[in-house]
C-alpha cells in the first residue's frame, strides 16, 4: 500500500485510491476495510478477472474475524461467512446476465440485512443494487510492470451516499 491515499474527484463521488504491490498487500488493504464495516453496507467490487476482487474480499474476511477459507463464489453466486461480529455476504454475479435472474440468488434478502454485502461483478445490476453504495474498482497498472512482472494493483474507492462517504474517508486516514 505505498503512496498512501490520493483523492481526485471523480463522477459520483471523490475518489480515495491505493496502490497494492501484491496479494498480500490487498489483503491487508481488504483486512482494514473489514474492520470498519458494518450490518447493511454494500460494497461492489468491479475490475477484470483477475484483478484481485477476490484477494480483496479474502482480506475484508480477516478483518471481520472470519475464520473459514473465502473464495470466488462464481458457481454458487453467492456465500455467507460467520464473522466474529456478524455475517459477511459474498456474490459473484459473473455468470448473471440479467436483472431477472438476481431474485434466486437471495441478494435482496440480505443487502441491507446483519451483514455487509461484498459483490463481485456487480456493476452490471448497478441499479438493482440500491443507491447507497461503496463501488470498489481493482485496476492492473500494466503500464508500470516491468515485462513478465506481476503488475501492482490501483484500488479505488468511489462512495455513494453518507455512510460509504464515510468508509473511504477512514480508509484514507
Ligand atoms: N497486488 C495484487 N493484488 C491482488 N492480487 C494480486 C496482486 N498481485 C498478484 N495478484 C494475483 O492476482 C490474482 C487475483 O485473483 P482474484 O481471484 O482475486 O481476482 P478476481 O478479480 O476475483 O477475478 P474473477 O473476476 O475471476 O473473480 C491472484 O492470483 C493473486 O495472487
Ligand atoms: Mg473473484
Amino acid at each position: 500500500m505505498s503512496a498512501g491515499p490520493m483523492n481526485a474527484s471523480a463522477p459520483g463521488g471523490a475518489k480515495t485510491a491505493f496502490v497494492t504491490r501484491s496479494t498480500d498487500q490487498t489483503i491487508a488493504l481488504g483486512r482494514r476495510l473489514g474492520e470498519l464495516l458494518e450490518p447493511g453496507d454494500v460494497l461492489v467490487l468491479t475490475g477484470d478477472l483477475g484483478a484481485g476482487k477476490t484477494q480483496l474480499t479474502k482480506g475484508i474476511a480477516l478483518g471481520m474475524g472470519v475464520t473459514d477459507d473465502v473464495c470466488s463464489p462464481t458457481f454458487t453466486i453467492g456465500m455467507v461467512y460467520e464473522g466474529a461480529r456478524m455475517p459477511l455476504y459474498h456474490y459473484d454475479l459473473y455468470r448473471l446476465d440479467d436483472p431477472s435472474q438476481l431474485d434466486d440468488t437471495g441478494i435482496f434478502d440480505v443487502l441491507g440485512d446483519d451483514g455487509p454485502c461484498v459483490i463481485e461483478w456487480g456493476e452490471q445490476f448497478i441499479d438493482q443494487l440500491g443507491d447507497e453504495r461503496l463501488d470498489v474498482v481493482l485496476s492492473r497498472l500494466d503500464d508500470e510492470a516491468a515485462p513478465g512482472e506481476e503488475p501492482a494493483r490501483e484500488v479505488a474507492f468511489y462512495p455513494h451516499g453518507a455512510r460509504p462517504e464515510q468508509i473511504a474517508a477512514q480508509m484514507g486516514m
